[in-house]
């Protein structure tokens, strides 16, 4: 472990010198709340996916060291550290935007083994985005297609409202294709549903990267290996690639109160359901009996907007550009303790108040809502 060297430093100065609305020190301020814990299956779940889910869960909060292959440089040496108790954050992810020495939204991880430092200019600019809540994933995973092809077109219609659906080329899936992607025979790509930016399509690819572009680690799915990695060959089996998807596509939507009907009408009468689509339907052949063929309630049309200048992140992933985001679902809110991509937003109403472009006109009628109107939105949100 002398080899180690714990650059945190870098991290610290990217905060202070990042875009004006980043959050000081974002990490400081963030824990879990509330009193139910996150960390369920979905109910009746059979005894094999009970058990890919707790095998999931300990490879989730498993703590990587050189000597398993961690580096050369890393961002976090956990699933958990990002997406602590399966919520967002505390640990984030930066890119360097025009930096020297840098690429374009090339990543800037805060820690190296000797020999592989590198420092980020002073007063270079840095896009930051914190790891998402992962509840819910499976629902999200088992869509219909045609469903969200559905909603893009009739949004093209809509007046102030005009997600994309975000195609991802089919070579971008994993080589050991599972059961999960829905994609038609002959189809040259899926929808992407997972990322921020919805970069891809399935919850198996993402977990391949975030391994190794978070953590360093390679695996049969994302076989590059970097100089100056410490164990010889990949790092990770696919088969543990596998497990962590299972865990977080098995995580339950946390159970909600019945908070506020007032409320979830004024959601729906002042735009905010048009992309915060209430449920979606899953496909009748998704592998996990228990959500397919049913109503998937996660409040997003899975579809990519263009948020605006000032939510923008400064980094285009894949097609979408830095303005465009895919809906947040917004699913157990109350476990957050800090809202939108980047963490900037402390309340709910901070959060809702930052949508522009596409929403701006939703967002024009929330503000012109009377205190009386909005508490109860605010209370029906906040039990999501
Ligand atoms: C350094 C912090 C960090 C680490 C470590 C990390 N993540 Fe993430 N995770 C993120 C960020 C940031 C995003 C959003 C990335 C984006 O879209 O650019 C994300 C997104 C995801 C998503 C997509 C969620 C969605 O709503 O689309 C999944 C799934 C995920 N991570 C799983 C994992 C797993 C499993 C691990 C461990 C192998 C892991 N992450 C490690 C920060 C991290
Ligand atoms: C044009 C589509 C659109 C409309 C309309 C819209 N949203 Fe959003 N919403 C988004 C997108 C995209 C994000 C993610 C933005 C980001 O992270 O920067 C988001 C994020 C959020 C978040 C933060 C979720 C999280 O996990 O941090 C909340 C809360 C939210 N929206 C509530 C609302 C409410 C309430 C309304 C109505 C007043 C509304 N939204 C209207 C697209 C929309």
């Amino acid at each position: 472990m002398e080899r180690l060297l714990i650059a945190s430093l870098l991290m610290a100065s990217a905060c202070d010198d990042g875009p004006a609305e980043a959050p000081a020190d974002p990490i400081a301020a963030l824990e879990v709340v509330g009193d139910d814990p996150s960390d369920h299956p979905i109910a009746g779940l059979d005894d094999e996916w009970q058990r890919r889910f707790v095998v999931g869960d300990a490879l989730f909060e498993q703590v990587f060291g050189p000597e398993d292959g961690l580096g050369p440089r890393w961002t976090r040496t956990s699933c958990e550290a990002c997406h602590e108790n399966d919520a967002r954050g505390p640990g984030m992810v930066r890119r360097a935007l025009g930096a020297e020495g840098f690429e374009p939204g090339e990543l800037v991880h805060p820690f190296a083994l000797e020999g592989y430092e590198r420092t980020l200019p002073e007063g270079a600019q840095t896009s930051a985005r914190m790891g998402p809540a992962l509840f819910g994933r499976g629902w999200i995973e088992a869509v219909r297609a045609d469903a969200i092809e559905a909603g893009a077109r009739a949004q093209a219609d809509h007046p102030e409202v005009s997600g994309r659906v975000a195609r991802v080329p089919l070579a971008m899936a994993t080589p050991a294709q599972r059961p999960f992607h829905d994609h038609a025979a002959g189809a040259e790509n899926l929808i992407g549903r997972f990322g921020l930016k919805a970069r891809h399509p399935t919850i198996d690819d993402f977990v391949a990267d975030a391994y190794l572009l978070d953590m360093g680690l390679s695996s049969p799915a994302r076989p590059t290996e970097a100089d100056g990695d410490q164990r010889p060959g990949t790092d990770i089996t696919l088969d543990q690639v596998h497990a962590v998807a299972d865990y977080v596509r098995l995580l339950r939507i946390p159970e909600r109160a019945d908070a506020s009907p007032e409320g979830q009408a004024i959601f729906a009468t002042i735009g905010c359901a048009t992309c915060h689509t209430p449920s979606m339907p899953t496909r009748a052949d998704y592998p996990v009996p228990q959500i397919a063929g049913k109503d998937a309630p996660i409040y997003s049309d899975l579809l990519l907007h263009d948020m605006g200048e000032s939510l923008s992140d400064g980094v285009s992933d894949h097609t979408a550009t830095a303005r465009e985001w895919r809906t947040a679902p917004l699913i157990g809110l109350r476990h957050l303790r800090a809202y939108l991509h980047d963490g900037r937003a402390d309340t709910l109403d901070e959060a809702i108040r930052a949508h522009a472009g596409e929403a701006a006109a939703t967002t024009a009628r929330y503000d012109a809502l009377t205190p009386a109107t909005r508490t109860p939105l605010l209370t029906f949100l906040e039990a999501l």
